[in-house]
């Protein structure tokens, strides 16, 4: 992602319609440049996942606008929107969301047989993906056969087979203990600094946001505190890289 990412203009969204209508973003002013790592927090209901989706295209704020590469995404149709994820977008959700029954590699190649790759370029690049991941070996597994943390890595794989300018992430270690969680934040981490891809992540756990350099608060809809991260953590606890082989 080259440039700005813009979310501006009194950017508002709401569900519902008429006096029903909720307003679960308001006035939002949002500016993320490519290449930053930020992490969005708040109480449950404060509009997080809201602005997640806008960000992602996945939906459009009824109010202002939101410029993506400077392309405006609240004029585009559907379709344009889809073919915008899948050229520049990677998404992973808290509950990993990955196809069950399904091996590790058969996960990893959808969005390359959504973007119609040849079954030989899927392999290799879903291959390349799980190794990133510290999965290497794991391709035939089924999602019942891997942890939590294996299951939240495939799914870090899928949304990077792609090789996306952006990965958004809504609670991604929600699902997960303490010390997976670390494992989850050190890729987030790692594709941010070695890989430039911009990382934007919701949690509500601090000891994960650290790892963000700047963090964007959200109450009531609206963005109450915005500022860099003065202590970011840089670089993975040591042990961690190496623990994650398996
Ligand atoms: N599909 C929907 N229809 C109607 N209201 C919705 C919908 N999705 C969210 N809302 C409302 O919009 C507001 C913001 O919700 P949102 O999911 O963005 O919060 P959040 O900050 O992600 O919360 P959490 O931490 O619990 O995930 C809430 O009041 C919620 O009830
Ligand atoms: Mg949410």
């Amino acid at each position: 992602m080259r440039g700005k990412t813009r979310f501006f203009g009194g950017g508002t969204s709401g569900y519902g319609s008429g006096a029903a209508e909720l307003l679960a973003l308001k006035d939002i002013d949002l500016d993320i440049n490519a290449g930053e790592f930020v992490a969005i927090m708040g109480p449950s209901g404060s509009g997080k996942s809201t602005a997640m989706n806008i960000l992602g295209c996945l939906d459009t704020p009824t109010a202002g606008q939101y410029l993506f590469k400077g392309a405006h995404v609240e004029s585009l149709s559907r379709d344009q929107r889809a073919r915008l994820r899948r050229r520049y977008l990677g998404f992973v959700f808290q509950g990993f969301n990955l196809l069950a029954r399904t091996s590790a590699q058969e996960n990893v190649e959808l969005p390359l047989l959504y973007r119609g790759d040849s079954a030989s370029v899927r392999r290799t690049a879903a291959a390349k993906a799980l190794t990133s991941v510290g999965l290497g070996g794991w391709e035939h597994h089924t999602p019942s056969e891997l942890s939590g943390g294996q299951q939240q890595r495939v799914a870090i794989a899928r949304a990077i087979v792609t090789e996306p300018a952006v990965v958004l992430a809504d609670e991604p270690t929600g699902n997960l203990d303490t010390e997976r969680s670390h494992e989850i934040m050190a890729l987030l981490l790692g594709l941010n600094t070695r890989q430039g891809i911009t990382v934007l992540m919701v949690t509500h756990k601090p000891d994960m946001a650290v790892y963000a350099r700047r963090m964007v608060h959200f109450v009531d809809g609206r963005i109450a505190k915005d500022a860099a991260n003065p202590h970011p953590i840089t670089h993975a606890p040591a042990g961690l890289t190496a623990e994650m082989s398996t």
